[in-house]
């Protein structure tokens, strides 16, 4: 089956307007992916000839890298630049930035900022496809695909009654959002745990999930533990007396990893503070997914290019994408 062909969009904006079936399409397209990382020659020819421009305003260490491997692996030309070297830094706008990256016969825009909304605008604005790599605290649609994707591996492709705690700066986190989508269309059950400050109570009608402040019910019924860090950027008050007080309070140490079922899962986004919401003894721990999540964002992002890149070259030039089990 060639799987893009049934895929029609063009860009990745967030996981709030994906179907389940569309999910589903992203999964084993990543699965495929995911394969010919084992390979001793990984490149494949489905994006030959064309240039993935990654515009970061906001550091990254694992999404921009993830995203810059992922198009070399497709045999795109990749370019990366940031916010402070480029002419935004000049006054320039957002939109005309985006033109002349269009004009400059980029192929797709991938785009991390802080301001929520971001990537909507500029995929109205050019007719590349647009990726949304973060854009404030509204979404992370990357993550949320590589995180669903690793408890697939995990739990098995139907995460139905999974159960999956989400600790942390809920409030600021786009993973959060991106996640709660993800995995309440995937039909598992999320407890969002936290300070009461950092986890809004609306959550729970808004978006179909408990909130529990008792850590320890938090903790005890879940197979996966998502941690968040505290994310200062965003943060415009003090939620919380301070760091210290925060990790005593909801800080994964040995004592609550002890309360967790001997077979769940800790996840972490990254970047980790260790020592603050998790310890490093648990960090580094049998139960932590944390490297393979992040290495399964390499194929994730693959799926994305390929996707939205294959949907476009499909309505611009009515070229239907190569199927990857043809390579
Ligand atoms: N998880 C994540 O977005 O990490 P980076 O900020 O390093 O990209």
């Amino acid at each position: 089956m060639n799987i893009a062909s049934h895929w029609t969009r063009k860009d990745l904006i967030g996981i709030e307007d994906l179907s389940a079936d569309e999910l589903e399409i992203i999964f084993n397209t990543v699965e495929s992916f995911k394969k010919t990382l084992s390979r001793s020659v990984k490149k494949l020819p489905l994006l030959q000839g064309k240039t993935v421009v990654n515009l970061f305003m906001e550091p990254s260490t694992r999404t921009r890298i993830a995203f810059e491997m992922a198009a070399k692996n497709l045999s795109a030309e990749v370019l990366t630049i940031s916010g402070d070297a480029s002419s935004l830094s000049k006054g320039e706008t957002l939109r005309d930035t985006a033109l002349n990256i269009q004009a400059l016969a980029a192929d797709a825009l991938v785009i991390r900022h802080s301001s929520a909304g971001s990537p909507l605008y500029l995929s109205k604005v050019v007719d590349i496809p647009v990726i949304n790599a973060g854009d404030g605290a509204h979404e992370h649609p990357t993550q949320a695909l590589l995180d669903a994707f690793t408890l697939r591996e995990r739990f098995g492709k139907d995460l139905t009654g999974l159960r999956v705690t989400i600790l942390g700066d809920i409030l600021f986190s786009r993973v959060a959002r991106s996640n709660i989508w993800a995995l309440t269309k995937l039909g598992a059950s999320v407890t969002l745990a936290g300070p009461s400050t950092l986890v809004p109570p609306n959550f729970e009608s808004a978006f179909g999930v408990r909130v529990c402040h008792n850590l320890r019910d938090a903790l005890a019924d879940a197979d996966a533990v998502m941690l968040l860090r505290i994310q200062h950027e965003r943060q415009t008050a003090t939620h919380f007396p301070s760091l210290g007080e925060y990790t005593s309070s909801f800080g994964l140490n040995k004592l609550r990893v002890s309360w967790l079922k001997t077979d769940a899962i800790i996840m972490h986004p990254g970047p980790i503070n260790r020592g603050v919401e998790l310890d490093s003894e648990i960090a580094d721990s049998a139960r932590s997914v944390i490297l393979q999540q992040v290495t399964n964002g390499i194929a994730v992002r693959m799926a994305v290019l390929y996707l939205c890149s294959g949907f476009a070259d499909f309505t611009r030039f009515g070229k239907q994408p190569q199927a990857i089990e043809e390579l």
